[in-house]
């Protein structure tokens, strides 16, 4: 029973009510304040993939990884033990409702290298500088400066260093060779139907990463939609690595 109250509770935030504010952090906020407690059980139907994403990344011993847009902080599950080896995890977001519940979290298990910080996701710079490991899951969608986001990325990553994204996306109508064409239905139906939430699906994620980083995997695939039984919506893994100078 309390998770269809949950359920309801999201789908209202999700569908009914428009995020308000006249900033980013603002509108974030206005989103995910309701529904932080119900979070991680809705998106857990919704957000594929994540778990291996995180999975195929390497865990450098003593490394820094940097979790940009990180939400409640789920992906730190998902290291499972690796997340002992490394020196330092942030998990950067710019909603405090959610970064309380990833600070819950942290308290919990109690993950000493584990720091939640309330920071824009394309100028976060941790004290360390450069780093070993930076992820977005479905967050470069919801930050509209998303091509800075990742040169930031960039900036932020050792030679060698490693990148790991999972995000909803469309394909280019000529998407080319290698990639899997979306029909006209898929292209035109799912951008306005996660715009109304600030979700923008781009077709061009997948060649800006491809140009700007080495690719390890990629991988197009679709997943469902919890209360929409006959769609299913396009998603993409991307593992890469920067090239070393
Ligand atoms: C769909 S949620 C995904 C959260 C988490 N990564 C997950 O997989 O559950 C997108 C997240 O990106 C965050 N976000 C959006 N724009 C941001 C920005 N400019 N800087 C930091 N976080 C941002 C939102 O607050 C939200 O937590």
């Amino acid at each position: 029973m309390a998770n269809v109250v949950n359920d309801l509770k999201t789908l209202w935030h999700l569908v009914a009510r428009r995020a308000s504010g006249s900033t980013h952090q603002e509108r974030l906020e206005s989103f995910y304040s309701g529904q932080a407690n119900g979070y991680d059980d809705f998106r857990r139907r919704m957000l594929h993939s994540r778990q291996e994403m995180i999975q195929s990344v390497p865990v450098p011993q003593g490394g820094v990884w940097v979790d940009l847009g990180a939400g409640t902080g789920e992906n730190a599950e998902h290291l499972g033990p690796r997340i002992n080896d490394l020196s330092k995890m942030y998990l950067v977001d710019l909603s405090t409702s959610l970064l309380e519940q990833a600070q819950a979290r942290v308290q919990a298990r109690g993950w000493q290298n584990v720091v939640p910080v309330c920071h824009d996701a394309t100028t976060f710079v941790p004290p360390e500088g450069s780093v070993d490991v930076v992820t977005f899951s479905y967050s470069l969608t919801m930050i509209p400066d998303w091509f800075r986001a990742m040169d930031h990325a960039y900036s932020l990553l050792k030679p060698g260093g490693s990148i790991g994204i999972v995000d909803f996306f469309v394909a280019r109508k000529y998407p080319g060779d290698g990639h899997t064409p979306h029909g006209w239905s898929t292209r035109t139906f799912w951008p306005p139907w996660f715009g109304s939430d600030n979700v923008f699906l781009s077709p061009d994620h997948i060649p800006y990463l491809k140009n700007k980083f080495e690719t390890v995997m990629l991988s197009e695939r679709r997943g469902k939609i919890p209360y929409l039984p006959f769609v299913r919506a396009p998603h993409y893994v991307f593992i890469g690595k920067k090239r070393a100078e």
